[in-house]
């Protein structure tokens, strides 16, 4: 098992959506599947890795040979993923929610009867991959955000590299129509110092495997 090109590296993955309470029966979520993360996962551990997946309320199984640790939150996530550290490289696939409910309720929101509406407020959620690819110690060699974007893929995801901090990050577009999102094939650009480079369109394995074995280069 412990052998390939990332045998002895630990790879932190974050995959799937979060949930973001309104009260204890009520969520907000978004429409990630956590299929790409997983695959990217279970590539990793393929050539060697040892792979903390901290992951969201996800649509598919989780890979097996990993650390598994299993959030609903943003928060949650920052925590497992802190608590995570150190690692060789950390792979920020989850679709985290920006925002969450400023003070979710601790019982069940009743209708009343009196017609009166809810009213949600929100508060920022961390930025859990800024966070970690800004650390001044423990700080991953290698950092991997993704940028999930419907318009002006390129100049997005080059602006969102230099923004949050990372090393790479691997840009999508999740335009309706290009059955991504949720879909079994992904069309991406990697987006590196060195400039981008686009990936034809494969399956999620595909790209997965072939991130991993760019880590793996990266690391060598
Ligand atoms: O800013 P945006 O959400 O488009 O950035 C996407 C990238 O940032 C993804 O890699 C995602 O996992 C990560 N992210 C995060 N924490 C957040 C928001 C996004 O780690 N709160």
């Amino acid at each position: 098992a412990d052998e390939g090109p990332l045998a002895g590296r630990h790879v932190l993955v974050t995959s799937g959506p979060t949930h973001e309470p309104i009260d204890p029966v009520r969520y907000i979520a978004n429409r990630s599947s956590g299929a790409q993360g997983t695959a990217i996962a279970r590539a990793l551990v393929a050539q060697g890795a040892q792979v903390t997946f901290v992951t969201g309320p996800a649509a598919v199984p989780p890979p097996t040979g990993v650390r598994l640790v299993r959030v609903e939150t943003a928060i949650q996530m920052r925590d497992a993923v802190e608590a995570a550290l150190p690692a060789d490289a950390a792979v920020f696939a989850a679709a985290v929610a920006d925002w969450r409910v400023a003070q979710a309720a601790t019982s069940k929101m009743k209708k009343d009867g009196s017609g009166r509406l809810p009213q949600l407020s929100f508060t920022e959620n961390p930025d859990i991959l800024a966070a970690v690819a800004q650390r001044s110690v423990g700080r991953p060699r290698l950092v991997i955000g993704f940028a999930a974007e419907t318009d002006d893929v390129l100049a997005h995801a080059t602006a969102k590299r230099l923004r949050k901090g990372c090393d790479w990050i691997v840009a999508n577009d999740v335009s309706p129509g290009t059955g991504i999102m949720g879909g079994r094939e992904n069309a991406v650009t990697l987006i590196t110092a060195a400039g981008a480079e686009t990936w034809p369109r494969m399956g999620k394995d595909q790209v997965a495997e072939r991130l991993a074995t760019r880590i793996a280069e990266a690391l060598r």
